[in-house]
């Protein structure tokens, strides 16, 4: 097992909770360098050191079915602080010889409140008056372990928060890392600081500087290839590259005729005025939008527009003598495993389109630098190079682009159509000053139409969809409540301004059951 960087660090170990990666983010939030580890790799880990303290994250388990998600007895031993959340808590209960039982009257979902019991290091400056606290649980802890005591309960559930303060053992029954509940935060702050005493030594403008050395080392005179897409991943990368190996960082830009309205020769001027990067912009869109003919199938045209991707790059790079590596916007969130520990697999909902096939067939050696990163830290990262706002705040964007969002057929003509509707869509959401409140929003077009009228003629036009979702990081999302006015105005601002829609709907549906995008 090895760890992402020697730095010390909280480890926090993932039994299959929805928000583990949230417990991360909050730490690292507070300054401290932390990372997730599944059981199985925790259960093998030889070396404790730069561990300052242990988070048991919450989980599907539970611990009084015969068979469970857990870690050895022998972790108690080492003297690390620990922090049970939810499952991690009654896991800790159970381990130690407390009682754990399912209880229908016990059980509690959403929010609930919290009374002081005790007072104790995990709660200080944070249960002075009566909290908040979201909760997710069946089972609960009914009798302490020994040396443990109660610290705070809620009106259904005594053992709320336990601790024993002799080996630095401590359990929430809550989750402090969701926003639901009120300031959390702060317990991670007691945990970290009060109890573990680590030391802050996570700053992303200080990470800058050692990520820049990182890459010279690396790389030393070689050449390294890039896919700019105009996203914030890859822009990053790119800027950060740049400043470490100027010239020898080669970024090519494959126009899929797919993307939104104006978007790529924005981009490309930026890159290559602004930036000074040696940045190549391919238009391939006719290749692309001939392939696509007629393929009415989600994954079908998934799979032709990610295959001609990966020629149209493959071609371009052969131009290039002694290209070694390859870059990628990877990120933290793309390379912690999934629990397959649990046993629960993920079923394939999509393909995803990427350029992660390319370097088992180019042979080109990987260049990562931001697979540290969460999304927001790398937002940071960003605005630290000097990355313009309209591209280090803009939503995502998938790889096929509005190849997926127009849903069945695609032609030119309706590639047109609907870059100009989500023209007018977004620039308005950024007016009326609700883009940034948004995680991703877009435009689409449905493969029906529909009689309207217009003057006094009637017409029979396309239907144009629009999405506009809030996430933390797209595994799930809500739709977007829109002000009244915005909603009243979006319609004929669009109707009024593009040829060939007569109707505009908004989605209603969540994500499950709908996915954000339509194919
Ligand atoms: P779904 O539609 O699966 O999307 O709910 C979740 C997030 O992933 C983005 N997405 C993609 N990103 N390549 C990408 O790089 C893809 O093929 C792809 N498909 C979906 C989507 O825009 C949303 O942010």
């Amino acid at each position: 097992m090895q760890f992402q960087t020697n730095k010390d660090k909280i480890l926090i170990i993932d039994f299959g909770s929805q928000v583990t990666k949230l417990i991360a983010r909050r730490i690292r939030e507070l300054g401290v360098y932390s990372e997730i580890i599944t059981t199985k790799k925790f259960n093998k880990l030889k070396d404790y050191n730069n561990i300052k303290g242990l988070i048991f994250s919450g989980g599907p388990s539970s611990v009084t079915a015969t068979k469970f998600e857990t870690v050895s007895k022998e972790i108690f031993k080492k003297k690390i602080p620990i922090l049970g959340i939810c499952y991690g808590l009654q896991l800790i209960a159970k381990l130690l010889g407390g009682k754990i039982k399912p209880s229908k009257k016990r059980r509690e979902f959403g929010r609930a409140f919290l009374f002081k019991k005790k007072t104790s290091l995990l709660t200080k400056k944070y249960l002075n008056k009566r909290k908040a606290v979201w909760m997710s649980h069946e089972d609960a802890v009914v009798k302490l372990p020994k040396n443990f005591k109660m610290v705070a309960s809620t009106k259904d559930s005594k053992l709320t928060i336990i601790e024993n303060t002799q080996d630095k053992i401590y359990g929430v029954q809550f989750h402090p890392e969701v926003t639901h509940t009120d300031s959390g935060k702060q317990i991670f702050k007691n945990f970290l600081f009060l109890i573990c005493k680590i030391k802050k030594n996570w700053n992303i403008i200080s990470q800058q500087k050692i990520l820049i050395e990182e890459i010279k080392k690396k790389v030393k005179k070689d050449k390294v290839i890039c896919a700019l897409s105009g996203g914030v991943d890859s822009s990053v990368v790119a800027l950060l590259i740049n400043k470490a190996i100027k010239k020898n960082l080669i970024c090519i830009m494959v126009d899929t005729g797919l993307m939104r309205k104006d978007e790529f020769k924005y981009t490309y001027k930026i890159f290559k005025k602004k930036y000074n990067l040696n940045v190549k912009l391919i238009n391939a869109s006719n290749l692309f939008l001939n392939k696509l003919k007629n393929i009415h199938n989600p994954e079908k045209k998934r799979k032709i527009i990610g295959k001609m991707f990966i020629k149209v790059f493959e071609k371009e790079s052969k131009k290039y003598k002694n290209l070694k590596f390859l870059a990628q916007g990877t990120l933290y969130p793309d390379i912690i495993e999934s629990k397959s520990s649990t046993g629960s697999k993920t079923s394939k909902i999509k393909s995803h389109h990427n350029v992660g096939g390319l370097p088992k067939k180019m042979n080109l050696e990987l260049v990562e630098p931001l697979k540290e990163f969460f999304k927001d830290e790398v937002r940071a990262l960003g605005k630290s190079l000097g990355l313009v706002k309209n591209i280090n705040f803009k939503h995502p964007f998938p790889g096929p682009g509005l190849g997926i969002r127009i849903v069945g057929n695609i032609t030119p003509e309706k590639v047109k159509i609907l870059q100009e509707a989500d023209y007018i869509y977004i620039n308005e959401l950024i007016k009326n000053g609700l883009y940034k409140k948004i995680w991703q929003a877009y435009a689409a077009l449905l493969p029906i139409k529909t009689v309207g009228v217009m003057g006094d003629s009637r017409t029979y036009e396309n239907i144009c969809l629009l999405r506009a979702v809030t996430s933390e990081d797209g595994m799930t999302a809500d739709y977007f409540s829109f002000p009244k006015d915005f909603i009243d105005n979006i319609s004929n601002k669009i109707i009024n301004n593009v040829k060939g829609i007569n109707r505009v709907v908004y989605d209603i549906t969540s994500k499950p059951p709908s996915t954000i995008e339509l194919e």
